[in-house]
C-alpha cells in the first residue's frame, strides 16, 4: 500500500459503513471513491456535546506591546479610537465575536494591584511590572471593563494570590458586582449602598459589571508563587471559602492548572482540594500549553524562517494538545471517583493560555516583548487547536489564545497608525459556524505523515516546564472536527501535507449530503504571512466546485490548507 493509499478495507471493516459503501458499488460514486486518498465520515447520530462558545476566547496582558499602543491608544491619539481603545482591536475582536476577553495577565497578574487602575488617570501611581517594564496604570479596570462592552465579550480576571491577601480577591469581586444603590442588609439594619459600589460609580460605572468568571492566580507553580500543588490547593480554599455573591448564579472560579501535560500537579492539586470536605467553589481547571518553535528548548525557534522538518515538527508538537486535554481529564475524573470528592461539581477545562511561542527575531521592536510574526504554520496550529478544543467540547468550557495582540499567538499586530491581522484571524473566523453547535464525532482517514524530528522529546509545555515527553512519531494526515445545527453540518479540516492534496470522500452516517460550500486558507508557500506593508497577503477564498453525488461529497482539500465547509443535510 503506497503512503498515499489508506487502506480503503481497514477503514470500511471498522466503520459501519461498511454495507452502505458496498451497496454503492457499480454507481458512479465508485469510479470517485477509488480516486480517495482520505475519508471523513461523519456521525451525527454519536453527539459529543455543544461547543462552548467560551472556547474561543482571547487574553490581553500588560506585556510588551499588548495594552499600550495594542489595545489602549489613548483618547487624545490620533490613531482611530474609541474612549482610548483602538477602534481596529475592537472591529477585529468583533470580526471573530470574542466571546471572553481575560485580563490583566499572566503572570503579570500575581504583582497587579487592582486599586492603583482606578480613578483619574493623571493620578495613577505608576509601579514595576511583571515583564520588566513600567507600568502607568493608564489602562486599569475601567478601561478593560469599556473594552469588553466595546466587542461584546465577557470579562476574564485573573486575581493575584501570590502579592495580595484573599481580602483584596474579593472586594474586587464586591468592587465589581455589587449592586448600585441600595442593598438590603439581611439584617435588622435598613438596606444601604455598598462602599465599593459608591467608589465605582464615582469611577464612571454606576451599573455593575457582573463579572462571573475569576482565575484565581496564574501558573502558581511557576511565576505565581512557586508552589506545589498541596500549597496552592491550601490557597485556593482560602480565596474562595468566602465571597459576596449578589447573582442567582454562582460564580465561576478557575484553579491554576498544569504546566502543559504534568498530570502529577493535576493528581495531587485534586486530591489536595477534595481532601477536605467542604464543597469547593471550582469551576474550571486552566491549562497552558505552548508549543515552542524548538523540539529542543522553549520559546525558540524562528517565526518565519524554518524548514520543512521543523513545519511538520511543530504541528506535531501541537497536537498533542489532545492528549493534554484527555490527560488532565481523565486526572480529573479519578479524583472525582475518589470518595472524598463525592458530591463535587463536574469541573471543565479551561485552556487560558495556547499558542506557538518562537525566539526573539521576528518582533515588532525591541520594547514590542514577546511580539512575533505569524504565518500560514500558525494558521494551521490555529486550525488543528480549535478542531481539537471541538472534538472534546464534553470537557472544555472556554479557552484563551495567548495573546490577542502584539504578542505570541497573535490574531493582530499594531505599531502606532500600522496594524493587519495575522492568518490565525482568518481561521478564527472561519471557525465561527462551530459556536454552539453539537460536536458530533467524524473519523478521519488519512495516511499519517512520519514526523522527521520525532526522535526528540518534546517538553511538557508552558515558560517554566518540568519534564519532557516521550517523541511524537507522527503527524494526522489531514484531521478536523465536526458539528451541527439544525440541517447544517460544518467540517472543519487541516491538510498539513506541504505537497500533497487529500481528495476525500466526505460522508455523513444516516444523512444525505444535499449542498455545500466553503471558505478555504491556503498559500503556496507556508511561510507567507501578512505585514504592515501587505496587510492582506494572506487571506481566505471561496472553496469552488462542491457538488455532492447521490449524497456523498468529493473534496479536494489543498496542501497545507484550512477548511471549512457548510454542509446542508437534507
Ligand atoms: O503569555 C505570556 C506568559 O506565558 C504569561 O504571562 C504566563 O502566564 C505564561 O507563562
Amino acid at each position: 500500500m503506497s503512503e498515499d493509499q489508506p487502506s480503503r478495507r481497514s477503514f470500511l471493516k471498522s466503520s459501519s459503513l461498511a454495507a452502505a459503501a458496498i451497496s454503492l458499488q457499480g454507481s458512479s460514486l465508485l469510479a470517485q471513491s477509488t480516486q480517495a486518498n482520505a475519508y471523513i465520515d461523519v456521525m451525527p447520530g454519536e453527539p459529543i456535546a455543544t461547543i462552548s462558545p467560551e472556547i474561543y476566547g482571547h487574553f490581553i496582558e500588560h506585556l510588551g506591546g499588548v495594552i499600550y499602543d495594542g489595545v489602549w491608544v489613548g483618547e487624545g491619539s490620533k490613531i482611530a479610537n474609541v474612549n482610548g481603545i483602538r477602534k481596529d482591536f475592537i472591529d477585529t475582536m468583533k470580526a471573530v465575536e470574542a466571546p471572553v476577553l481575560r485580563w490583566p495577565g499572566g503572570c503579570f497578574a500575581d504583582s497587579y494591584d487592582w486599586h492603583d487602575g482606578l480613578g483619574a488617570r493623571a493620578k495613577r501611581p505608576s509601579r514595576a511590572g511583571f515583564w520588566k517594564q513600567e507600568e502607568s496604570n493608564q489602562y486599569g479596570l475601567h478601561e478593560f471593563m469599556h473594552t469588553c462592552s466595546a466587542i461584546g465579550a465577557k470579562p476574564y480576571l485573573a486575581a493575584n494570590l501570590r502579592t495580595q491577601p484573599a481580602r483584596d480577591f474579593y472586594q474586587e469581586i464586591e468592587y465589581c458586582n455589587a449592586p448600585a444603590g441600595d442593598l438590603p442588609s439581611n439584617s435588622a439594619a435598613p438596606a444601604h449602598l455598598n462602599a465599593l459600589a459608591a467608589e465605582r460609580a464615582a469611577n464612571g460605572d454606576r451599573e455593575p459589571f457582573n463579572v462571573d468568571l475569576w482565575g484565581v492566580g496564574n501558573e502558581s507553580w511557576g511565576c505565581g508563587g512557586n508552589m506545589t500543588p498541596e500549597e496552592y490547593a491550601a490557597e485556593f480554599r482560602r480565596f474562595t471559602a468566602w465571597t459576596p455573591s449578589y447573582g442567582k448564579d454562582p460564580l465561576r472560579f478557575v484553579a491554576v492548572g498544569p504546566n502543559g501535560d504534568d498530570i502529577d500537579w493535576t493528581t495531587r492539586l485534586f486530591k489536595a482540594l477534595y481532601g477536605n470536605p467542604e464543597g469547593r467553589h471550582l469551576w474550571g481547571l486552566s491549562i497552558h500549553y505552548y508549543t515552542s518553535g524548538s523540539p529542543k528548548k522553549f520559546a525558540a525557534g524562528d517565526a518565519l524562517a524554518f524548514t520543512d522538518d521543523e513545519f511538520y515538527d511543530l504541528l506535531t508538537r501541537g497536537s498533542l494538545m489532545d492528549k493534554v486535554v484527555t490527560d488532565h481529564w481523565t486526572a480529573m475524573s479519578n479524583a472525582a471517583s475518589n470518595a472524598l470528592s463525592k458530591g463535587q461539581p463536574s469541573v471543565k477545562l479551561v485552556v487560558d493560555e495556547w499558542g506557538a511561542w518562537y525566539g526573539k527575531g521576528t518582533e515588532l521592536a525591541p520594547e514590542y516583548n514577546l511580539s512575533q510574526q505569524s504565518t500560514m504554520r500558525d494558521a494551521l496550529l490555529t486550525g488543528i487547536t480549535l478542531d481539537i478544543f471541538q472534538r472534546h467540547a464534553d470537557k472544555i468550557g472556554a479557552a484563551a489564545v495567548a495573546q490577542s495582540i502584539n504578542c505570541i499567538h497573535s490574531l493582530m499586530l499594531a505599531q502606532g497608525d500600522k496594524f493587519c491581522v495575522t492568518p490565525t484571524f482568518h481561521v478564527f473566523k472561519m471557525y465561527l459556524p462551530h459556536k454552539g453547535a453539537q460536536s458530533v464525532r467524524a473519523a478521519f482517514t488519512a495516511p499519517a505523515i512520519p514526523n522527521p524530528m520525532g526522535d526528540i522529546p518534546s517538553q511538557v509545555g508552558g515558560s517554566s516546564y518540568i519534564g519532557q515527553l516521550a517523541p511524537i512519531k507522527t503527524l494526522a494526515g489531514l484531521s478536523g472536527s465536526a458539528s451541527i445545527k439544525g440541517k447544517t453540518l460544518t467540517l472543519t479540516v487541516v491538510n498539513p501535507h506541504l505537497t500533497k492534496p487529500m481528495t476525500t470522500e466526505i460522508a455523513v452516517r444516516g444523512a444525505s449530503i444535499a449542498s455545500a460550500r466553503g471558505t478555504v486558507l491556503v498559500e503556496k508557500d507556508v511561510h507567507a504571512h501578512n505585514d504592515f506593508s501587505h496587510p492582506d497577503a494572506v487571506k481566505p477564498s471561496a472553496v469552488t466546485s462542491l457538488s455532492p453525488t447521490t449524497g456523498k461529497l468529493m473534496h479536494t482539500f489543498p496542501p497545507a490548507s484550512v477548511t471549512s465547509l457548510e454542509i446542508k443535510l437534507a
